[in-house]
């Protein structure tokens, strides 16, 4: 009998106290791969224990990586011994995280080849950006059985124009260039924090990367990379999701464990609808939640724009405020797949391409309702919490891939949400 498990959530509760957000999942990933590309001992600090981790350790342990350690948050990896360049995802698990596997791998060993890395809930995902820059360096590539294989004799330093600024690319074509011969610039490289972790993790282990005005940089590559130790970013999406939890229950929480310069976007849009965000210090926000908010816009855009990761939890607030809310998601092409879940709660929305239109209302009544994305499983949580009654969040494994115990974090807070093992329906 297979079981699937799910929240349990007993909505109307207003979440109070303070709660210590968890290291970056979109930084650990990039950085484990850097790991690769470092071949010593490297140890991180701050890591949450999340299963898109768990999944790309298992993969990477297949490839000959050591996992020395992963205890209280330190990940300490050995990476010294001879590397499989041929990454087989062996759980099956469709992981957008491995995507950096490529430069990393590219870096080190000149090949890599990895089962295709598209397609998910929220869009096809291509990797066409990432294929067309690491090619400019002299890779090879091409499409075998489903697999992409790519193999450079040298990589070569050269000037790459990302016609869109994607994280995963720009985190590619660093980790290629950090080892190739020469100085390589990437313009209209991506600006997220993660990606300057990722950065700042390289230099620490002898990489030679520095910003380039505007929206570029300057990688000059060097030999042979060394070991180093790194704390990683605060999760700035998981921090947007308790600050939203935070305003929909009318409640006040101080988030710490973040940097405030990594969410002035959702800082300014909770403010928007009413609700009070202070900044604390350098690593912690407080937010207070009013009990009637207003409607506002939002269209998310590359960093410091409004963070797509952090539409789908801002959306389900917005069917709470009092009017109507444009939310345009300009990122990826279906990533309002928690909208009809919502609906089926009682909130009113308009999908149209890229724009939903959310009329507000008074309130949301609870449901049994299905998690088909990271995000848009967050959002549904977030409703649960809001909503009158008791509201079964299923497939939570989506949620699981990027929150580290958020069930935990919300009861510590004073919700009332429990996580429940049921046999599949
Ligand atoms: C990273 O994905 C994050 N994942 C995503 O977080 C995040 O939503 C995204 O960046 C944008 O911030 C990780 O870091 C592991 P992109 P990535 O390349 O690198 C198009 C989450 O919920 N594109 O910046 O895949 C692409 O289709 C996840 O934590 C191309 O067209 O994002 C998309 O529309 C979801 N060609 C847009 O760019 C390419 O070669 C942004 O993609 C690459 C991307």
């Amino acid at each position: 009998m297979t079981t699937e498990q799910s929240f349990l959530i007993e909505g109307g509760n207003s979440l109070h106290g303070s709660v210590r957000c968890s290291g970056a999942k979109n930084s650990i990933l990039p950085l484990v791969a850097a790991a690769i590309a470092v071949r010593d001992v490297v140890s991180f600090q701050n890591v949450p224990d999340i299963s898109d981790l768990q999944s790309l350790l298992t993969l990477i342990q297949a490839m000959g990586v050591k996992v020395v350690s992963f205890i209280d948050g330190e990940l300490v990896l050995d990476t010294r011994g001879p590397i499989e360049t041929h990454v087989e995802n062996t759980n099956g698990y469709s992981l957008r995280g491995t995507q950096t596997l490529v430069g990393a791998l590219l870096g080190r060993e000149h090949r890599a080849m990895l089962p295709s890395l598209g397609g998910c809930s929220i869009g096809a995902r291509p990797i066409d950006l990432h294929i067309k820059g690491l090619r400019a360096m002299g890779t090879q590539f091409e499409w075998k059985d489903g697999y992409l294989i790519g193999q450079a004799t040298a990589l070569k330093a050269c000037d790459v124009y990302l016609d869109f600024p994607s994280v995963g690319a720009t985190e590619n074509l660093l980790l290629a260039a950090a080892l190739a011969e020469g100085t390589t610039r990437v313009f209209n490289a991506a600006q997220e924090p993660e990606v300057y972790d990722l950065i700042s993790f390289l230099n620490k282990a002898g990489a030679r990367i520095v910003p380039v005005f505007p929206f570029g940089f300057r990688i000059e590559g060097v030999a042979q990379l060394h070991g180093a130790s790194h704390r990683i970013i605060g999760d700035r999406i998981e921090a947007s999701t308790l600050m939203v939890a935070t305003a929909i229950t009318q409640g006040e929480v101080t988030i710490t464990g973040i940097d405030a310069r990594h969410i002035w976007s959702i800082i300014a849009k909770l403010r928007e609808t009413g609700a009070m965000v202070e900044v604390e210090g350098d690593d912690a926000v407080v937010v207070k939640g009013v009990p009637e908010y207003r409607s506002t816009d939002i269209r998310t855009l590359t960093f410091p724009g409004y963070a797509t990761d952090a539409q789908p939890p801002m959306t389900a607030y917005l069917t709470l405020a009092r009017g109507n809310s444009v939310v345009v998601e300009s990122i990826f092409e279906n990533r309002f797949g928690a909208i009809l879940e919502l609906e089926r709660m009682g909130a009113r929305i308009k999908v149209s391409e890229e724009t939903a239109i959310i009329e507000g209302v008074e309130s949301l009544n609870s449901a049994t309702v299905q998690a088909k994305d990271l995000r848009g499983g967050a959002a549904l949580v977030l409703a649960g919490l809001a909503a009158h009654g008791t509201t079964t969040v299923k497939s939570i494994q989506h949620i699981d891939r990027g929150y580290e115990a958020l069930e935990s974090k919300l009861f510590q807070l004073g919700a009332h949400v429990t996580r429940v093992t049921q046999p599949e329906a």
